[in-house]
């Protein structure tokens, strides 16, 4: 497929056309979308490649010999390739496993290398950053196995804070960390983590659910090992999620759930487990989704991921300053605010001493859609010393009118509360 880039700044009033759900009022407001950290939205073109899907094509992949069931397998093979080509994987046909969604895929991680392939005696490092996705296997995997699980903690400039890195480091067998925090809006600076990690001899586990939407990610580059991320956050379906690792662990892991696809010969005392990617892939696939999320990178390719980062880069810099303009004293931005490249389109505020629930209720009155609670990151917002937040997050049909609405709104909630 080819796709066209377009270029210059991403023409947002264009674009929000694209998505039929933005057309919708809510409480007789205009939509103003701020939770896509949380799910995105789907433009026409991803609606349309699945029900085309499923009015010609649908079947079983893998196992019909008829057209339908052959042209269904071609499409989902396709779309891993996708995929793969928008991560830069050297080798996507092998490489590429579709999972439930990013959760289902650190899970696999845990269970088919944790629980089989982690050396004894190592210890597994984490970040207090992490989403529960990419703790609670840990966990899970540590109280089964006796691992010694360790944190990297997060500074007061909610990066990061390396200076204990290399001691930390030491005796670790597996890295687990995010690659954009959902909550801080972070970036991570992998580099120095993946280089002491592979000087120590261990693999690292990228949660890039957050990343992979927003950002040109070349896993070559990053250096990590296995890469995790989901449909539904990059204008994809749900029911879809990603891991990418690379072959020779892969090959080296037993597979992760049992059934039909996953096996090359099943006997009455055994079974043989398929080729890369299937044997990781039991029971019918999302098959639907994966067109629909190929359609989604389509989409998402003939933007630019340059233009994405480059809008939502200053996206985050103009609500940054209009927010602190007008609310500064009112307002604690949880996150760098600067430094901006180095942090993705997701605010984490707290607002006067109102309650986030209380916030996002108000908000949502005047028709705008936010997160708030803990966003499923409870060490991290413990570490911050907060119950929870309220949090706007931006994809490509944000515009400077949605940071508008948003700041109108906090005046509507002060006033509300008094
Ligand atoms: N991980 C998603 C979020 O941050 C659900 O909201």
């Amino acid at each position: 497929m080819t796709t066209t880039v377009e270029a210059g700044p991403l023409d947002v009033t264009a674009l929000r056309r694209e998505f039929p759900i933005l057309q919708q009022r809510s409480h007789g407001r205009r939509l103003v979308y701020l939770d896509s950290a949380s799910s995105s939205q789907r433009p026409r073109a991803v609606l349309d490649a699945m029900d085309h899907y499923y009015e010609t094509t649908h079947a079983n992949v893998h196992r019909g010999v008829y057209a339908i069931a052959e042209e269904a397998t071609r499409q989902f093979e396709m779309a891993r390739r996708a995929v793969g080509r928008f991560i830069k994987a050297p080798r996507p046909e092998v490489e590429v496993i579709f999972t439930k969604n990013a959760t289902e895929a650190l899970n696999l991680v845990a269970h088919s290398y944790g629980r089989h392939l982690l050396p004894d005696r190592k210890a597994i490092l984490l970040t207090e950053l992490e989403h529960h996705a990419n703790i609670v296997p840990w966990l899970m995997l540590a109280a089964e196995r006796g691992v010694e699980l360790r944190y990297l903690p997060v500074g007061d400039d909610y990066r990061l804070d390396l200076r204990d890195l290399d001691r930390l480091m030491d005796g670790v067998g597996l890295v687990g960390v995010s690659t954009m925090s959902n909550v801080l809006g972070t970036i991570t600076d992998l580099s120095p983590i993946v280089q002491a990690a592979h000087a120590a001899g261990a693999v690292v586990v990228a949660d890039a659910s957050q990343l992979v939407p927003h950002r040109s990610v070349d896993v070559r580059a990053l250096g990590v090992d296995f890469l995790a991320f989901t449909g539904h956050k990059m204008l994809g379906p749900t029911g879809i999620g990603v891991l990418w690792g690379r072959e020779e662990l892969l090959d080296a892991m037993p597979p992760f759930l049992g059934g039909g696809e996953m096996i090359r010969d099943v006997r009455l005392d055994g079974f043989t487990p398929n080729d890369l990617p299937w044997k990781f892939e039991a029971g019918t696939p999302p098959i639907a989704e994966a067109v629909g999320l190929h359609a989604a990178i389509g989409f998402l390719e003939s933007l630019g991921m340059n233009r994405v980062a480059a809008h939502e880069t200053d996206l985050t810099s103009r609500a940054i300053e209009i927010l602190m303009e007008r609310h500064g004293d009112d307002l604690k931005i949880f996150g760098p605010t600067t430094d901006l490249p180095a942090r993705g389109g997701v605010l984490s505020l707290a607002f006067r001493d109102l309650h986030a629930h209380d916030l996002a209720q108000v908000l949502d009155a005047e028709g705008i859609c936010i997160r708030a609670g803990h966003h499923c990151a409870k060490p991290l917002m413990r570490r911050l010393g907060v119950t929870a937040t309220a949090r706007a997050s931006f994809y490509v049909y944000n515009g400077e009118d949605d940071i508008q609405a948003l700041s109108d709104a906090l005046d509507v909630a002060a006033a509300f509360f008094g």
